[in-house]
């Protein structure tokens, strides 16, 4: 548990951090769990991998659906009596969900919020889930609108039962922007242990992924940062990067077993159709014990592969938060589809806001494409180019310190600042110093690099009108518009 400095406790901890992903630790009542993670979906009905199981792949806590346990009377009061730890046989911790879902596929459910608030207490869940309503992508805005007035009033109502156990505050505001801002707002208002970003699953669905980027920061802005972020309905690993890149620190994952229902095989980037594998592109016990055969004929094995690699993925992107390099995993696995570069494209929107949250220093800073231009470490240089004060004679160089005009003509001037594409113009003492000083460019760099590299040249001059500028650029930036503005603040030059 933190302290906060008001005094009061949180259950959730945060140890790393990078872009606005983090690594917590969430207390629950049946012990700690560390995010980001995966909540396999268990459906005592349908699964093959059981409960305890689950513990194996690197399971740290389960979500059930209690609408389904709920509606049968033998489940009910079986789970009712046990409790749902010993009823699902599992003693970690374990999440609920309201049948919510049921409500979004088959339009009504034969339960009250009320009702299913408090058999979620009964049954001894650890984190409950009123039953809020997820609105679709696309619906009339007055249907946005009167749904999400339904679900704060359901929450208001569940908040007004659950005390004792962690409750999730649900935001849901279909694809309107303001709407779910605001259901965020008053969410958090209410006051949840937990919040979740719900009515997404279409939007997977139809690979619609930079409208997701859009609801996940419209929701986490209105949202508090010391508490976790569940992504409802999110389990395939290839949306991972990006979503906790976003702050989203909980998942669930029914993928895993209706992938394998449907004959798909799982990868960290995309899926594939069994039937389609001659190899197999992946090590997991199942795929190194069993042949393309045997996992196309056994829709177990397909399912345990799909979990495996879930929580391989999810490994990675913990990893890469530690590393701080969890904005370049999102590069790469963004190259996995059109739908998800797009997506990427639209998280570069919101680099002033990522800016905000992101570590100062990392992991040496790879520029891997044009994207990478436009990373919340280059606006951040940019924003800090009025923290060079200068006068008297300047001298800014494309050439690095061994070529160019020799040192006893640069030694003529007071201040010598090189270019290095993205980030433009910095003094040598920079040199070592993240990111400038920690970069690793491509030596055949894109226009768009070079692009903001003048781009804040000419704010240095601008910053800075009193002092007499000469610039020295070589052939490889020859012909770049910028060079032309550059001309009305500095004396130009182009050498070799
Ligand atoms: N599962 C998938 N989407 C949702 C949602 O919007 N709300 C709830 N409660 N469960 C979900
Ligand atoms: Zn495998």
């Amino acid at each position: 548990m933190e302290l906060l400095i008001d005094g009061t406790m949180t259950e959730f901890e945060i140890r790393h951090k990078d872009l606005m992903g983090r690594i917590g630790k969430l207390r629950t009542p049946h012990g700690y769990i560390e995010t980001p993670t995966i909540m396999p979906v268990i459906n005592p009905n349908l699964n093959s991998i059981g409960a305890e199981e689950m513990k194996k792949y690197g399971a740290e806590i389960l979500i059930a659906n209690a609408y389904i346990i709920y509606r049968k009377e033998e489940s009910r009061e079986a789970a009712i009596k046990k409790g749902i730890h010993a009823f699902l046989g599992f003693e970690m911790p374990i999440m609920t969900d309201s049948g919510s879902y049921q409500l979004y596929e088959y339009k009504d459910v034969e339960v009250s919020n009320r009702e299913i608030v408090e058999f979620q207490q009964r049954i001894g869940s650890d984190i409950c889930v009123p039953l809020d309503i997820p609105t679709p992508p696309n619906v009339k805005r007055e249907r946005a609108k009167d749904d999400l007035e339904e679900t704060l009033r359901r929450m208001q109502e569940a908040r007004s039962i659950i005390q004792t156990n962690l409750l999730t505050g649900v935001v849901q505001g279909s694809t309107f922007l303001d709407l779910r801002g605001e259901c965020a707002q008053r969410v958090s208002e209410i006051g949840f242990e937990v919040y979740a970003i719900g009515g997404v699953v279409p939007l997977l669905e139809s690979y619609t992924f930079d409208k997701l980027v859009d609801i996940i920061v419209a929701s986490k802005m209105n949202l508090p940062l010391n508490a976790p972020v569940h992504l409802f309905g999110v389990g395939h690993p290839m949306i991972f990067p990006l979503a906790v890149a976003l702050g989203c620190d909980l998942f669930d994952s029914a993928a895993y077993a209706l992938y394998a229902k449907g004959k798909r095989y799982i990868t960290s980037d995309g899926t594939r159709k069994v039937e389609e594998l001659c190899y197999l592109p992946c090590s997991c016990p199942v795929c190194s014990s069993y042949s393309v055969k045997e996992i196309k004929e056994n829709e177990d094995l397909l399912a345990a592969h799909n979990l495996w690699v879930t929580f391989e993925e999810m490994r990675t992107v913990k990893q890469s938060i530690v590393e701080r390099s969890l904005w370049e995993l999102c590069e790469r696995r963004c190259r996995a589809y059109p739908a998800l570069l797009n997506a990427l494209k639209q998280m570069t929107k919101y680099s002033a806001l990522i800016e905000k949250y992101d570590p100062v220093t990392k992991h040496p800073f790879f520029y891997l494409d044009e994207s990478s231009a436009h990373r919340p470490e280059v606006l951040r240089y940019s924003y800090r180019l009025n923290r060079f004060t200068l006068s008297g004679n300047v001298l800014i160089t494309t050439y690095p310190l061994s070529q160019g005009t020799n040192a006893t003509e640069r030694g003529r001037f007071d201040h010598l600042f090189f270019v290095k594409p993205p980030f433009g113009p910095y003094p040598v003492g920079l040199e070592e110093s993240y990111p400038v000083g920690q970069s690793e460019i491509p030596t055949a760099v894109d226009n768009d690099a070079k692009t903001i590299a003048l781009q804040n040249v000419l704010k240095l001059l601008e910053l800075n009108r009193h002092v007499k500028f000469v610039f020295l650029y070589d052939r490889s930036w020859e012909g770049h518009p910028l060079i032309e503005e550059i001309r009305r603040y500095a004396e130009v030059r182009k050498e070799g």
